[in-house]
C-alpha cells in the first residue's frame, strides 16, 4: 500500500514537472511468484489469426525472455469466455504481470478486474479494455491509421473531376480500436461527403474482423451499386485493415473489379504486401510491431517486479486515467514498400516481390 501511495505521488509531481506518467501499480507480488527466481508474465491473446499477431507474440516472448523474464502465452480464439478462462488460469499460476490483447474491449474489464484481486497488474497490449483498472496501455496512433487511410483515398480521389463512391468495411465491433479508425476516418470522409464529393455506397463491421466478413461486404457493395456494363460500381474500398481488405480483394476478383478499385489496409501483412506489388491493393498501414512488441516486454517486465513504467500520456478508459504509450505509424504504398517495411526488416523483400 505505501509503494502504491509513494507512487502515485511520484507520478503527480512528475507530470507536473515534465507531463510523465507513471503505470498504476498493483499490490506486492505473490508467496508462489517470490519462490520464483525469473519473473513469468502472462500474455492473453484474442487471436493469432492475422499474421501480425504471431509476429506480436515472437516478438514479446523473446525480448521478455531476454529480460530474464518467462512467458506463458494464451489465445483465446476469438472468444470471450475463453479469454476469461485464460486469465483466470494465468492468475491460477501466479503470473507476476498481465498482458491482454483482448477480442471485446468491454468484456475484459472482468479479466482485470479478476487480476486486480490477485495484485497482479495488467497491460493492454495494441488493444484498450474500458471501464477497468489498467495498469498501462500501450498501442499505436489509431486514430492516425484511420486518418491515414482515409487521407489516401481523399488524395486519390482529388486526383480527378467528379462525385466519388466509396464503400467503408469497419473492423470488429467488440474492438475498441475498430471505433478509432472508423474515428479518423471520419475526420476526412465527413466533410468530403458533406460537400457532396463523395457518395459512401454501402458500409457495414466485419464481425471479428474475419475475411470472410469482408467479402460479404464487398459482395453486397456490388450488388447494391451494380453499375451499367463496363463502368465500375464505386472507386474505392476503405477496408479498416489488410485482413478484411483480402476478402474484399477476393469479391472484387471474382468480378473481375481487382487492380481497377482503391483498397485500404493496415498492418503491411506479407499478403498484403504482395498485393500492393501486384497492383490489387493500393495502400497498407504499416506499424512497427517490433517497437510495440519489445516496449510492452519490456514494460512487462518492470510491472512483474513492481518497478514503475514511465508513460508519455494518459487516456480515460471510462473508469480510470490509464497511463499510456501510443506509437507512431507509416502509410505505405508501392512507391514506398523497400524504404519502410523493407528497410525495417520487417518483411523480407524477395517474399514480397516473389509473386510478381
Ligand atoms: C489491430 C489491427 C488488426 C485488427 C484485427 C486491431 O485491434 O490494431 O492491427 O488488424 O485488430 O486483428
Amino acid at each position: 500500500m505505501k509503494l502504491r501511495v509513494t507512487l502515485v505521488l511520484v507520478s503527480c509531481i512528475l507530470s507536473i514537472l515534465t507531463g510523465l506518467v507513471l503505470s498504476r501499480q498493483s499490490g506486492p507480488q505473490s508467496t508462489t511468484s517470490k519462490k520464483r527466481s525469473r519473473p513469468l508474465i502472462g500474455l492473453s491473446m484474442d487471436t493469432l489469426k492475422e499474421a501480425r499477431w504471431q509476429g506480436d507474440r515472437d516478438m514479446f516472448v523473446k525480448q521478455a525472455n531476454d529480460l530474464g523474464a518467462d512467458v506463458e502465452v494464451l489465445e483465446a480464439n476469438s472468444d470471450d469466455t475463453r479469454q476469461i478462462k485464460d486469465v483466470e488460469a494465468l492468475i491460477t499460476k501466479g503470473v507476476d504481470a498481465l498482458v491482454i490483447i483482448p477480442h471485446d474491449g468491454a468484456a475484459c474489464a472482468k479479466a482485470v478486474e479478476l487480476s486486480r484481486q490477485a495484485g497482479i497488474p495488467v497491460l493492454a497490449y495494441d488493444r484498450l479494455i474500458t471501464n477497468s483498472d489498467l495498469d498501462l496501455y500501450m498501442t499505436f496512433d489509431n486514430v492516425k491509421v484511420g486518418e491515414l487511410q482515409a487521407k489516401f483515398v481523399a488524395d486519390e480521389f482529388a486526383k480527378t473531376s467528379g462525385k466519388k463512391r466509396l464503400v467503408r468495411i469497419y473492423g470488429s465491433k467488440t474492438d475498441n480500436n475498430a471505433s478509432l479508425f472508423k474515428q479518423g476516418q471520419d475526420n476526412i470522409i465527413s466533410p468530403l461527403v458533406e460537400k457532396g464529393e463523395i457518395e459512401v455506397v454501402h458500409e457495414d463491421w466485419a464481425q471479428d474482423w474475419r475475411p470472410e466478413n469482408a467479402k460479404k461486404i464487398a459482395n453486397a457493395a456490388i450488388t447494391k451499386a451494380a453499375a451499367a456494363p463496363g463502368a465500375l460500381p464505386f472507386d474505392a474500398i476503405l477496408a479498416s485493415n489488410d485482413g478484411t481488405a483480402g476478402g474484399a480483394i477476393q469479391a472484387l476478383l471474382e468480378e473481375g473489379l481487382a487492380g481497377k478499385i482503391i483498397v485500404t489496409g493496415q498492418d503491411a501483412d506479407e499478403a498484403a504486401c504482395q498485393r500492393i506489388v501486384a497492383g490489387t491493393q493500393t495502400m497498407t498501414i504499416y506499424k512497427p510491431l517490433k517497437e510495440l512488441a519489445s516496449k510492452a516486454a519490456e514494460a512487462a517486465v518492470r510491472l512483474a517486479q513492481r518497478r514503475p513504467v514511465i508513460a508519455k500520456a494518459e487516456l480515460d478508459n471510462g473508469k480510470v486515467k490509464v497511463p499510456s504509450i501510443f506509437l507512431e505509424v507509416v502509410s505505405v504504398t508501392k512507391d514506398n514498400l523497400k524504404d519502410t517495411v523493407i528497410k525495417d526488416g520487417f518483411l523480407k523483400e524477395d517474399r514480397v516481390f516473389s509473386a510478381q
